[in-house]
């Protein structure tokens, strides 16, 4: 443990370019049609003042001509606008109705809760918490609901949906889904504090049949850990004051203030993104927090070489 190589997540863009769900090409295509009148103005606007100068410049022998109140310009170069303000007004709310249907009534399947710095994640009717990454099944969209436990955060993952804003005691709705399975990435897009770059979000999108099996594992308690490093561990997880901020299922650990460890070592990513979920990598995170999210809020708990060795032989068991 003397020195620490900060492994980083292998980059997956956060692409706006690239949408794959059904609200996030709504957008993507109003975003094209605008772009590509404006350009059209400024090509218009820019030609039409290099056009006029050159022509127009002043020659010896020749005052150029002074043309006041032409009607027809005038009606021309108002209502070009307003037609095309209405057009891209009309677009607009086309592209919200699409992006942003109604919700089903009812409570909604999955609810995302912003942290400093993390995501809480839970499926209230499956019984399962979780945090960072979001599973979701790719046949229907789904709902979720958004909130935030301490400031604003918001929650924005391009290719799949809408931006929407976590607020502290309001809750807001949007839909996700996506076209085709994979890994998609997210990030917090409100500044909420110092390590608001390193909250980011992975969205899994799978079969209905592997999002089953995925659901199954996390619904499964821990058994208790067979060998002596990892019994060790959970020891330690319980006096060393771990289990004053996260729960495992299946033991007296059940505070809320950082993630639910249930499945820890389910996921591929720890500190919310910041790097990759390997035994290393882990214990490195356990022992010196700080070197990979400097004002996170897991403390450092001057643990011995031997804590986080048997530690992460703990947290290792919980898949
Ligand atoms: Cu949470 Cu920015």
């Amino acid at each position: 443990m003397c020195c620490y190589i900060l492994i980083p997540v292998p980059t997956v863009p956060v692409s706006v370019f690239d949408p794959h769900s059904q609200y996030a090409h709504p957008i993507f295509g109003l975003f094209q049609l605008t772009l590509v009148l404006m350009i059209a103005i400024l090509l218009l606007v820019t030609g039409l003042v290099t056009y006029i100068l050159m022509r127009y410049r002043p020659r010896p022998g020749r005052t150029p001509e002074i043309n006041y109140g032409n009607r027809k310009l005038e009606v021309l170069w108002t209502a070009a606008p307003l037609v095309l303000l209405l057009f891209l007004f009309v677009m607009t709310v086309r592209t919200v109705r699409a992006s942003d249907p109604e919700k089903p009534a009812g409570d909604a399947d999955i609810v995302v809760v912003g942290h400093q710095w993390w995501w809480e994640i839970r499926y209230p009717k499956l019984n399962i918490v979780t945090a960072n990454e979001l599973h979701i099944p790719i046949k229907h969209g789904q709902v979720l609901q958004l909130e935030a436990a301490d400031v604003i955060h918001d929650f924005w993952v391009p290719q799949l949906t809408r931006k929407e804003d976590m607020n502290p005691g309001w809750k807001n709705y949007i839909w996700i889904g996506a076209d085709h399975p994979g890994t998609y990435l997210g990030a917090c897009a409100e500044y909420c504090g110092a390590e608001h770059a390193w909250m980011r979000i992975r969205v899994i999108a799978e079969s209905d049949d592997r999002f089953e099996q995925w659901a199954q594992r996390q619904k499964q308690i821990p058994s208790a850990p067979s060998s002596y490093d990892a019994a060790q561990g959970a020891k330690l997880f319980r006096e060393r004051t771990c289990a004053n901020c996260h729960a495992i299922a299946g033991t007296s650990a059940s505070a809320l203030i950082g993630p639910d460890l249930t499945h820890i070592c389910s996921r591929e990513t720890l500190a919310a993104g910041a790097v990759q979920n390997t035994p290393d990598n882990l214990a490195r995170w356990v022992h010196h927090p700080s070197q990979y999210k400097p004002a996170s809020n897991m403390p450092d708990l001057q643990l011995s070489d031997q804590d986080v060795r048997q530690l992460t032989a703990y947290l290792e068991t919980l898949r």
